[in-house]
């Protein structure tokens, strides 16, 4: 029942107003500029909270719009130093260029991670859907063999994740882990939630035993609780692991989360295309429309 709501409110979304979207995206998106990301950052950053930055954009046409989204990035990594905030970046492959032409994206990753490492910053690889993921695992090790200061995120609901994490087991390993949001074939993903949430927790303790960093990326208390009995088991240090959220979503878990003590990342997008990112999302995942849909009403 709640699917068929949720199905039907994204049928609907595009004959909302833009203005109407972007007023209920606002605080899912910190907003159209650099600076306004900034800003965001520099609040989260004075409640002892990181962020981790995103340039909106994705799949895109032209290989030139890479090179336009690569400086965007380097702008963002310089901002973060100069400011002297606690952030990294987060970048999708599709929007430098993966499906037109993967070694060129392997070359444009490279100029991002190397400028990251030169200003001691940090660079996550966000996964895609299934169709990406053999090519975003592929740039990810180019990548790790010439930097440290790279990470790849790996999704609890792909059957292959087990496997993946077994190819990549060697030094130096930094994931996020999530549930995973595109609508994928059951061939691929499992579907049941009772299953992603043990995939999660199977997955965890097998990248803690990896020795890998982990960014625990959930809003699902259930998987709080999970990942921190894990910790406590495996006796896993602060060092090695970190909880991260989506800007705008459950802000009593997350300062739960930090009040406890442990590190917490909060992923803010920000950028012009915030309009098509909140539709894509919405297609993708119409849950987040079911969420959108309650804000309003309780907006009301
Ligand atoms: P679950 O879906 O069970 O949600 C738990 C609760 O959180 C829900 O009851 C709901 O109330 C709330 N909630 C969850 N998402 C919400 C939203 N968007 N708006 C409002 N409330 C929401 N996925 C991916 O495929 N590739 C990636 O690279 C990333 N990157 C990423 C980074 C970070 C920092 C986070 C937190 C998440 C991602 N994801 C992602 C998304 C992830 O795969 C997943 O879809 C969402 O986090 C929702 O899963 P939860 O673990 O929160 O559980």
């Amino acid at each position: 029942m709640v699917n068929i709501f949720n199905k039907m409110v994204v049928m609907t979304m595009p004959l909302v107003p833009k203005p109407v979207v972007g007023f209920f995206s606002r605080k899912y998106i910190a907003g159209d500029s650099l600076d306004d990301g900034i800003k965001v950052v520099k609040e989260l950053n004075s409640r002892n909270i990181k962020a981790t930055m995103d340039v909106l954009g994705e799949d895109i046409s032209e290989i030139s719009e890479a090179y336009a989204s690569r400086d965007q990035y380097l702008e963002t990594l310089e901002r973060i130093r100069d400011e002297k905030v606690d952030a990294n970046v987060s970048i999708k492959l599709s929007q430098m260029g993966l499906r037109i032409d993967r070694q060129k994206c392997i070359e444009i990753m490279t100029e991002i991670v190397k400028k990251a490492q030169e200003y001691g910053n940090f660079v996550r690889i966000d996964m895609e859907d299934v169709t990406a993921t053999d090519d975003t695992l592929h740039v990810y090790r180019a990548l790790k063999e010439k930097f440290t200061n790279v990470g790849v995120v790996l999704q609890a609901y792909l059957r292959r994740t087990i496997n993946d994490i077994n190819s990549l087991w060697g030094q130096g390993l930094n994931f996020r882990l999530c549930k995973g949001i595109y609508i994928e074939k059951r061939q691929f993903a499992y579907k049941q939630m009772r299953i992603i949430n043990e995939s999660f927790a199977y997955n965890l303790r097998k990248m803690f035993e990896a020795n890998a960093y982990v960014g625990i990326a959930t809003h699902d208390e259930y998987i709080v609780f999970k990942a921190l009995s894990i910790i406590d088991e495996m006796k896993i240090p602060k060092t090695m692991y970190e909880f991260q959220m989506l800007l705008g979503v459950d802000e009593e878990l997350r300062d739960i989360i930090v009040n406890s003590g442990h590190n917490l990342r909060v992923y803010v997008p920000y950028g012009k295309q915030w309009y098509a990112y909140s539709m894509r999302r919405l297609k993708e995942n119409p849950a987040v429309a079911g969420h959108i849909i309650k804000d309003i009403l309780r907006f009301k």
